[in-house]
């Protein structure tokens, strides 16, 4: 099962998820509204098992966690949770909630805890989940992921818009992020400052910094690191970019929230 892949789902795949938790018997009538938040797993590009998030600001709900019967114990689910909390940590979420009749011992084995449903947030009881598609002898169970390590394979790496001509990927902690760009001829970032102190790499191509009168041209294997409420603007030169950042503090700003 070593090549299986885990990536983020789009609408054509949308039968083959609702195929899978049906299978699974579990719910399945709600999950178009939500695919942007659902990953699937790959074997030799037929899916195999998918697994969906609800994100409600720092806290979400983990659901739809189905592997095909005739690929499971072969960790695929595993790589699908491992997947679903880098997922979830990518946009900002600290804690995972989850309803389940039917896996109580695996998640317990992957530090959940029983939680009494009326402890549950608002955002989480009011799931269309927990409000109707789910048995009420299904189990509330809860786990803070800020302290777990994740694992963000090449496949879950999409990047999202910055500055126009821009694209990144922002990977936080607690205490440090860091940023993965890739950015077009020509584009500019326009001056700022941020009380993050940035360490920038670049990997491919030329960055020009203006700091106060001074430029400064990073090229390929170069670094610039810029202390914290440092007024800089940056932009790429004639090549094509790709550079990564460290931040500390992070730059919330960055979190993918949606
Ligand atoms: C639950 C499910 C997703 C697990 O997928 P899988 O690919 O078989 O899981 P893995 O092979 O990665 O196993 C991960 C671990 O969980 C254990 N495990 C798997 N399913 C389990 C279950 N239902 N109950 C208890 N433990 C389970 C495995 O033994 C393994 O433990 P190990 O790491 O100590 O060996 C799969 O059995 C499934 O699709 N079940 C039907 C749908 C379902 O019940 N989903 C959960 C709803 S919330």
């Amino acid at each position: 099962m070593n090549d299986v892949k885990i990536r983020g789902a789009g609408l054509k795949d949308d039968a083959r998820i609702r195929e899978l938790l049906k299978d699974a018997g579990l719910p399945f009538e709600d999950v178009t509204a939500h695919l942007h938040d659902f990953l699937v797993a790959e074997d030799n590009s037929t899916i195999v098992g998918t697994v969906g998030l609800e994100p409600y600001g720092d806290i979400a709900l983990l659901r739809s966690l189905a592997v095909e019967a005739s690929h499971r114990n072969k960790g695929v689910g595993r790589k699908l949770y491992d997947g679903v909390v880098a997922h979830a940590r990518l946009k900002g979420v600290k804690r995972l909630y989850l309803l389940t009749t039917t896996a109580k011992r695996m998640f317990r084995d992957l530090g959940f805890l029983d939680v009494d449903r009326d402890q549950l947030p608002d955002e989480i009881r009011k799931t269309d989940e927990f409000q109707k598609l789910c048995p009420e002898t299904a189990v509330c169970m809860s786990k803070d992921i800020e302290k777990d390590i994740y694992y963000v394979p090449r496949s879950m790496q999409n990047l999202i818009k910055s500055v126009p001509g821009a694209n990144m990927l922002a990977v936080p902690l607690e205490k440090a992020m860091l940023t993965y760009f890739e950015i077009a001829p020509g584009a500019r970032f326009d001056t700022h400052n941020h009380e993050s102190e940035q360490i920038t790499y670049v990997i491919e191509g030329r960055l020009v910094f203006e700091i106060d009168d001074r430029m400064v041209s990073v090229g390929p294997g170069e670094i610039i690191a810029i202390p914290s409420n440092v007024t800089h603007a940056a932009f790429a030169g004639n090549e094509h970019v790709r550079a990564v950042d460290a931040w500390s503090p992070i730059r919330q700003e960055f979190v993918q929230k949606e």
